[in-house]
């Protein structure tokens, strides 16, 4: 009996610390969302933007970037061409920092359409806390997300042009 006890107290303990290295689709969005490595800056500028009045991220600043698949839409100052359809593989991170400049959340767009968690336009969203907390799971497909990101002046759902042109 005592064994039994120990061992759902080893399952309770293994299941708990595991809590923030999201599974599935959600960690493998934080494990995109935290490589860096040849991504490009919105505008070509690692500065911290203040937030739009039109954000739905609640965190006063903002800085989004591209990784080299995406950063394929973006004309030689940064900012996403016209018309653009991000191909396959692409990902876009925006990092949200608080007041003190510390990065809090990643918001990332995934371009994999053969995901079982993909929107209409190919398009996996994620929602997930610097410490791998998922704050909306990438399986609800965008289900907050989308509706703002439906806007005019969206460029395949991308927004940071019409609120930063
Ligand atoms: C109420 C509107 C609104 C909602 C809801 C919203 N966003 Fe955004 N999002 C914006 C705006 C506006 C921007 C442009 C930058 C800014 O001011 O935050 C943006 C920028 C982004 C970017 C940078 C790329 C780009 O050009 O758009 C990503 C990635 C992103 N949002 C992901 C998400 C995810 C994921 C969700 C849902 C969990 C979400 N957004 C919900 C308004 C919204």
């Amino acid at each position: 009996m005592r064994k039994v006890v120990c061992c759902f107290l080893l399952l309770g303990l293994v299941t708990f610390s595991c809590k923030k290295n999201p599974k599935g689709i959600d960690g493998e969005l934080y494990s995109l969302s935290k490589e860096n490595s040849g991504h490009i800056w919105y505008k070509n500028s690692e500065a911290f933007l203040e937030k739009s009045n039109g954000s739905g991220h609640n965190f006063p600043f903002l800085r989004t970037r591209f990784n080299p698949v995406a950063a394929t839409q973006l004309d030689a100052s940064g900012k996403i061409i016209d018309n653009a359809v991000f191909p396959e593989g692409s990902v876009v991170v925006k990092e949200l920092y608080n007041s003190s400049n510390e990065l809090e959340r990643y918001a990332t767009l995934y371009k994999k359409s053969d995901s079982e968690f993909a929107d209409a336009n190919g398009w996996v969203w994620g929602y997930i806390e610097k410490n791998g907390k998922v704050v909306e799971s990438a399986e609800l497909k965008g289900a907050s997300c989308i509706g703002c990101h439906s806007q005019g002046g969206n460029i395949d759902y991308m927004l940071m042009k019409a609120y930063f042109p």
